[in-house]
């Protein structure tokens, strides 16, 4: 199976500290099937490489008077492929609601943007048995108005917001059986045989090789280990290379 690897690099990282890491990562990265998403504004130094860029967020308008966002449209007018929507720091620090992360899905397909679409559960949604619940609310309301062939650009990252940033990951076991509900939720709403779901939340270099085994998981969203070439480039290699 043909795998991705994402990287998450959040608010990170001072333009010298950009450049140092670039020096790193051109040289060593070379596939399509790696996607860097850097802070928006750093990614002009990310373009035009071996490798795919994507953007953190966009607002679902096209142009217009909305101080600080940026759109799918000028997105991909840079040479950007591929937008994070509904990431969990999205939905909590900024009020991101599911009819929002729909518009911005659309607006992405729309405009000819890739989708790399962020789902999961909290902990306490977990303990109360509650995963399946809200992840099925989100995949209908966040993939809500889509025809068939839109499906080819979205790629889903399950994200248990209990493990992002917290060295916790679930279980080889628990990820294979989520993914499959959350594959089979998905062509319970379209007529699909397949879509493409990452595993996002404390994926390191030292838990990748484990990760691999996961026989449905196709590829990574990585976010604190992806701000260190040679994280980065481990994971990259263990994924991609096997
Ligand atoms: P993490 O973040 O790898 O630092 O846990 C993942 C993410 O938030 O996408």
């Amino acid at each position: 199976m043909e795998k991705i690897v994402a990287a998450n690099m959040k608010m990170n990282m001072t333009a010298y500290e950009v450049n140092e890491y670039l020096k790193v990562i051109n040289e060593k990265v070379n596939s399509d099937n790696v996607i860097l998403c850097p802070t928006s504004i750093y990614i002009p130094y990310f373009l035009k490489q071996n490798y795919q860029v994507g953007i953190q967020n966009v607002f679902f308008q096209e142009s217009g008077a909305y101080t600080g966002e940026v759109s799918p449209l000028q997105a991909r007018s840079l040479g950007i492929n591929y937008a994070i929507i509904g990431h969990s720091e999205r939905r909590t620090y900024f009020d991101e609601k599911d009819a929002d992360i729909n518009n911005k899905v659309l607006s992405c397909i729309k405009n000819g943007l890739k989708v790399i679409l962020c789902v999961g559960e909290t902990k306490e949604e977990k303990d109360l048995l509650k995963t399946e619940k809200v992840l099925k609310k989100q995949l209908t309301t966040d993939l809500k108005n889509l025809e068939l062939k839109d499906l080819e650009n979205i790629v889903i990252a399950y994200e248990p917001l209990w493990s992002i940033g917290s060295g916790l990951t679930p279980t080889n076991e628990e990820i294979l059986s989520t993914v499959y509900f959350i594959k089979s939720t998905i062509m319970g709403m379209y007529d699909i045989t397949d879509i493409k779901v990452l595993y996002g939340g404390s994926v390191n270099e030292k838990n990748i090789d484990l990760l691999n085994q996961i026989e449905n998981v196709n590829g990574f969203l990585v976010g604190g280990a992806s701000l260190n070439p040679d994280k980065i480039l481990k994971i990259i290699d263990s994924t991609l290379n096997k």
